[in-house]
């Protein structure tokens, strides 16, 4: 029987930032994984460049049934401080857009960096180890697993959330939430593509590829960012941010061409260019694929000059405020992350420790804390692994 002080369960971004804080209290520390490598979703992250953190984070980009679960945290752990270890590290990084920072070269830049941080501070790390039962007899808690029964004063469940089956993800975390009594949100994919059934969806396979700088909204959110048509549906940035948000039945509207009043515009057109075609006026404004589908599939054709006011507003609405009902999203399967998880009523947003389970920790994804696109996952991350590092 192994005796530690601090056993965190999944060494991925979470999970090794509690074990260094913890290791480098002088704690002894064990983390398993199941997986063959660490920190597997960093290194696919960011198109393999891993956009570590967002200079403007705030609790504002995180969804929350509490919205200020994340404060303290987010607080005590910045961007910057995360950005002081990847310098001291010396990692080149640049600012791509947005605050967001990436690696200059790759992702595997910030795995070893964590890795060289944990060995420096005495942590153990057992990779392709599974745990099969977790129990709190007396006021420690056992955990059999593969490689023998570990008892551990802290147990820190850093198992994030079953978004990317296939790398080993799982919910697991919330299995162990429920065991010990904590409500758990019902977790959903999010930041993830939005797919269609109607006629949207041969328009879109149509336009398979384009892309377009938008504004994509459901209610009062909205985001303006990229927009990508895919044979399945709609991706790219905004579609992303906006899927977090999007309940099934309900529309979204996208703005097209967001710089430009097109109804507006056309209406110009008619006047100076009476001649020109609709569709050739339209190319002018969107991409040529674009301008050729959507005229093909609203009908939009014929002389500026011979076209009533009405129509040109319907096709200006078509572009500025298309209506889509989204059939559903692409699943777990391509979600970069889950939302929902842990119900942060009952852990405590200084320590991350359950309210009523002494020594039990929830950090991460597998909390119901979920980070807009661009960094801000990433940053919950480290700020929830740096808190329950402290506290452990
Ligand atoms: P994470 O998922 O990283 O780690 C959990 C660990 O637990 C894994 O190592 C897993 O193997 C292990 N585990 C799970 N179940 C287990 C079990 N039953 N037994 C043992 N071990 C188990 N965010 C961002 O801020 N910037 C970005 O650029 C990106 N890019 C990005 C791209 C893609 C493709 C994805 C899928 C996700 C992103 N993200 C991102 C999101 C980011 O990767 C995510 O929010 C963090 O990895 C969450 O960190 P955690 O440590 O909580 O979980």
């Amino acid at each position: 029987m192994t005796d530690i002080d601090v056993l965190v369960l999944g060494a991925g971004a979470a999970g090794l930032m509690c074990a260094i804080e913890a290791g480098k209290r002088g704690l002894s520390v064990l983390v398993i994984d199941h997986a063959k490598r660490p920190a597997e979703k960093i290194r696919i992250s960011g198109g393999g460049r891993c956009n570590f953190t967002n200079l403007h984070t705030t609790p504002a980009n995180f969804l929350s049934q509490n919205p200020r679960f994340c404060v303290s945290a987010l607080k005590r752990y910045t961007p910057q401080h995360f950005l002081k270890l990847v310098e001291a590290h010396r990692i080149p990084w640049h600012e791509k857009t947005l605050g967001q920072l990436f690696c200059d070269n790759a992702a595997m830049d910030i795995i070893h960096m964590l890795l060289r941080e944990a060995e420096a501070a005495g942590v153990k790390l057992w990779m392709e180890t599974s745990f099969t039962a977790v129990s709190k007899p007396d006021d420690r808690f056992s955990v059999a697993t593969s490689r023998g029964a570990l008892r551990t004063r802290a147990l820190v469940v850093a198992t994030g959330g079953p978004s990317i089956p296939k790398m080993g993800a799982t919910g697991i975390g919330y299995e162990i939430a429920k065991q010990f009594g904590l409500a758990v949100v019902q977790p959903r994919p999010a930041l993830v593509p939005l797919t269609f059934s109607d006629d949207n969806k041969i328009l879109c396979t149509k336009l398979a590829g384009v892309s377009v700088d938008a504004v994509v909204s459901f209610g009062k959110t909205r985001f303006r960012e990229g927009l990508l048509f895919t044979h399945r549906g709609l991706s790219g940035p905004s579609v992303l941010q906006i899927s977090s948000y999007w309940r099934e039945g309900q529309p979204i509207t996208v703005d097209l061409l967001p710089q430009t009043d097109v109804f507006a515009a056309l209406k110009a057109g008619k006047t100076s260019h009476g001649k020109q075609d609709v569709r050739t006026a339209l190319a002018g404004l969107l991409p040529k694929r674009l301008a050729e589908e959507l005229s093909a599939a609203h009908g939009f054709g014929g002389r500026l000059a011979d076209q009533p006011d009405k129509v040109l507003q319907r096709t200006g609405s078509a572009i500025n405020s298309w209506q889509l009902l989204p059939a559903g999203t692409e699943g777990y399967r391509t979600a970069e992350v889950t939302l929902g998880g842990v119900d942060t009523t009952a852990l405590s947003s200084r320590s991350m420790e359950a309210n009523d389970v002494p020594g039990l920790y929830f950090i991460g994804e597998v909390v119901d804390v979920t980070g807009h696109l661009g960094g801000f996952n990433f940053q919950w991350a480290w700020a929830s692994g740096h808190a329950a590092g402290q506290a452990v």
